[in-house]
């Protein structure tokens, strides 16, 4: 279970984040919505440690994670795909996961949740390319790997930051079927994401942001309704 609770963050004078509260149960998909600028990423880089909270807690599976690093968050089982999926370009696929799997290994001492034959069949794109070096990848099969290395991690839950933005609709199809698989094996999932079909698509419940702020919340089996709903869909989503 994730929980933030009244987190407040920004660069320099600027706040982006007003007293955002969320939860993410064990094992539960829950989208967070909202417009370009709305402060989505702002708030992955601060759950995940990038960004310092300026108030509030972040409490994963009961621990206070709200200053941890980055690189402790897998001991959380918390993995983050971000935006702008920073793989090691230069080196292999292969070693841009054998990194993660090694983290992975240490923190659950043996006891994977994901075992490396497993994650790479999921994405048999990438396990033709285990040798060739990252940046030569297409953009589609870097998100791929990035999704791969998150799971090396093993983590319970998994962040992604707009998974699918810039891909074509086949590698947004083959994502979504890797996302959907994981649900079914109980992974926990936050799905940041502008496109509200592909989250309705894949997401209990939802949390609509704008302006730093949550301002409305979409509960379980109320996707259809606030898709139809074009008020609010253009009120807080443009
Ligand atoms: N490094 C930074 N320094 C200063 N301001 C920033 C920085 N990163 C983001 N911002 C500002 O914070 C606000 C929220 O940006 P953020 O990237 O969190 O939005 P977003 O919801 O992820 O948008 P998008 O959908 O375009 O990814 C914006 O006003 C942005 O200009
Ligand atoms: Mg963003």
């Amino acid at each position: 279970m994730l929980e933030v609770t009244s987190v407040s963050a920004g660069y320099g004078a600027l706040t982006v984040l007003n007293d955002i509260s969320l939860k993410v149960g064990d094992g539960e998909a829950v989208a967070l919505v909202g417009a370009n600028g709305a402060g989505k990423t702002t708030l992955v880089r601060t759950i995940c440690g990038l960004l310092r909270a300026r108030s509030g807690r972040i409490v994963k599976n009961g621990t206070d994670v709200t200053s941890t690093p980055p690189h402790d968050l897998s001991q959380h089982g918390l993995a983050v795909v971000l935006e702008n999926r920073r793989l090691f370009g230069e080196l292999s696929v292969r070693e841009n996961l054998v990194l993660a799997e090694t983290v992975g290994r240490k923190v659950r001492r043996g006891n994977m949740r994901f075992a490396w034959d497993e994650v790479t069949a999921l994405f048999p794109v990438v396990k033709e390319r285990l040798d060739s070096p990252v940046e030569l990848l297409s953009g589609g099969q870097q998100q791929m790997v990035a999704i791969a290395r998150a799971l090396l991690l093993q983590p319970d839950l998994l962040i992604m930051d707009e998974p699918s933005t810039g891909l074509a609709p086949k590698v947004v199809k083959d994502i979504l079927l890797v996302i959907k698989a994981l649900r079914e094996r109980g992974m926990g999932l936050l799905l940041i994401e502008q496109n509200v079909g592909i989250a309705a698509e894949i997401t209990d419940r939802a949390y609509v942001m704008a302006v730093g702020s949550i301002v409305h919340e979409v509960g379980p089996g109320e996707w259809q309704s606030f898709l139809k709903d074009e008020r609010l869909i253009r009120a807080y989503l443009g």
